[in-house]
């Protein structure tokens, strides 16, 4: 009996090498062990970006995690990355279906489109229409709109603050920021601003931070059936009352431009919805273009607020960077003037602010699930059809292997690099690459930039009393974005002469 039970253990331990040799043997993605339901979930905690870094480390930059019973490949290196939306681009162009979609996470959506000639038309529209550097300059005006009424709303406290006084007031970064942003694209996109806009009991905007959390792509509830159908707290038949308050409401926004047209003469196209409405007139189109589609892809998530709000809280921990930037904004633009758009290529620095934000802190920190769309070889790995593909831009984006430091904020290290935003370099993919990538990078980068060069020309900055660059709080949260957990508040002083600051906005 005792001979049988000792030949048990080395029968064991050659069981567990030979299903080890297997996975290699078969070339099978590494990746922990599923459990039943959950798969792999249970590792995930809410920061997804941070903990799939951690399990890179263990198994590499290519691996499978199970995600309840759907099983996933997360890339985490810059190689990796470079062969799904480089080499193999064409394979993985496609989105994974949307079951259980609401009014964000809509099939309708550029960004959620099933790879296509629906999404080959919308995406081409929108490039032309909205985002072509002739459309990009006409509305040159609105942007610069956007930036006085933000400079008005800081200014107002930076006066007092200057008048001096026991204590100084803070300004709301995070909400400045996040407005300027998407004012500027709904007004592009269907020519008002919504985010103030009261749709009954609520703001828009407060109806969106309801919403958002639930839109993260790693919630239980989307990767297991059973909890989606329970719905314990709610959450489905809430995000079912929201989506239809924002259909009603982008329903009247449509009804409005339908009657703009019928009454005037001039047929231009002001905004998207009404080169979409157009389209949705030819009869000659192939394919359809229905007031559903309208509905639904005229709005999306701007996420470049997020980033100016990082830019400026590494910014005031690092005072020196900070001073740096208002040196070179002296020195191109000078104190008796205001930043312009024509400004922004000769601000070098100021450049290299911005992508040293975008590599510490993208705001899509996995940019978006792609999936194959047949059979591929990825590192001598076999990765069947309709695999959802997951990519770690901000793992990448930290790797030590290619950044120095890589938790540093360094904006200098640009200066020594030619590494880009823009999608050729592959340790440095905030926006993707390939045929997915990001549209709107031109207005992003240009918001972003213009936004900064404004908030720090304009006037100084400091931490409110009790806070400090050692303990300025960098908590980040996971939902559609990358946002701060807490909103950035900051001391605004007026840093130009009074006159130009106040005949400017
Ligand atoms: C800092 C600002 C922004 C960042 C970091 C960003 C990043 C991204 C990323 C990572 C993707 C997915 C790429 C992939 O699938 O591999 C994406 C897609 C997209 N972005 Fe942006 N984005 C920004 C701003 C904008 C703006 C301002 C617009 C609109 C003008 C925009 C429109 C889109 C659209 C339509 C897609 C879907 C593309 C497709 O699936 O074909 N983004 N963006």
């Amino acid at each position: 009996m005792e001979i049988l039970e000792a030949a048990w253990i080395p029968l064991l331990i050659v069981l567990l090498i030979a299903v080890r040799n297997l996975r290699k043997m078969s070339k099978m993605v590494p990746g922990p062990t599923p459990l039943p339901i959950i798969g792999n979930l249970h590792l995930i905690s809410s920061l997804p970006h941070r903990s799939l870094a951690t399990l890179a480390h263990k198994y590499g930059p290519i691996m499978t995690l199970y995600f309840g019973s759907k099983p996933a490949i997360v890339l985490s290196s810059s190689e990796m990355a470079q062969q799904v939306l480089k080499t193999h681009d064409s394979i993985f162009a496609n989105r994974p279906v949307i079951e259980d979609h609401n009014y964000i996470l809509s099939p309708y959506k550029i960004a959620s489109a099933q790879y296509g000639p629906y999404w080959k038309l919308l995406r081409r529209i929108f490039i032309q229409e909205i985002l072509s550097p002739k459309r990009m300059d006409s509305f040159k005006s609105l942007r610069a709109q956007e930036m006085s009424a933000m400079m008005q709303s800081i200014l107002e406290t930076a006066l007092i603050n200057a008048k001096g006084g026991v204590n100084s007031l803070a300004t709301d970064l995070s909400k400045e920021v996040t407005y300027l942003t998407s004012n500027i694209l709904s007004r592009i996109t269907f020519g008002k601003k919504c985010y103030e806009s009261h749709l009954g009991e609520k703001t828009f905007k407060e109806y969106l931070d309801e919403v958002l959390p639930a839109l993260s792509g790693f919630n239980y509830r989307d990767f297991i059936p059973l909890l989606r159908w329970l719905d314990w707290h709610g959450l489905k038949k809430r995000e079912a009352e929201i989506t239809k308050i924002f259909n009603g409401y982008f329903e009247r926004i449509v009804d409005e431009h339908v009657e703009r047209r019928k009454k005037s003469s001039n047929l231009d196209c002001e905004d998207l919805v009404d080169v979409l409405l157009c389209m949705s007139e030819d009869e000659s189109m192939e394919i359809k273009i229905t007031r559903d589609h309208i509905r639904t892809v005229i709005f999306d998530i701007d996420t470049s607020g997020s980033t100016l709000e990082w830019a400026m809280c590494e910014l005031l921990r690092n005072p020196s960077a900070m001073e740096r930037a208002q040196l070179e904004l002296d020195a191109v633009v000078g104190r008796n003037s205001m930043v312009q758009e024509s400004d922004l290529p000769h601000l070098q620095y100021l450049q290299s602010v911005v992508k040293e934000t975008l590599r510490l802190y993208p705001p899509g920190p996995l940019l978006l699930p792609h999936q194959s769309m047949k059979h591929c070889t990825i590192a001598g790995y076999e990765i069947p059809q309709n695999t959802r593909v997951i990519i770690n831009a901000w793992a990448i984006g930290r790797d030590p292997t290619a950044w120095e430091e890589p938790d540093f904020f360094k904006p200098e290290r640009f200066f020594q690099s030619k590494i880009d935003v823009k999608g050729q370099d592959f340790e440095l993919i905030p926006f993707g690459s390939g045929r997915r990538i990001c549209p709107g990078i031109n207005l992003a980068l240009c918001m972003i930039q213009l936004g900064l060069a404004h908030l720090l020309h304009c006037f100084n900055w400091s931490l409110p009393g009790g806070v400090t660059a050692d303990n300025l709080d960098m908590s980040e949260t996971f939902g559609n974005t990358m946002t701060r957990e807490l909103h950035l508040h900051a001391i605004p002083v007026p840093r130009l002469p009074l006159d130009i600051l106040q005949s400017q906005v």
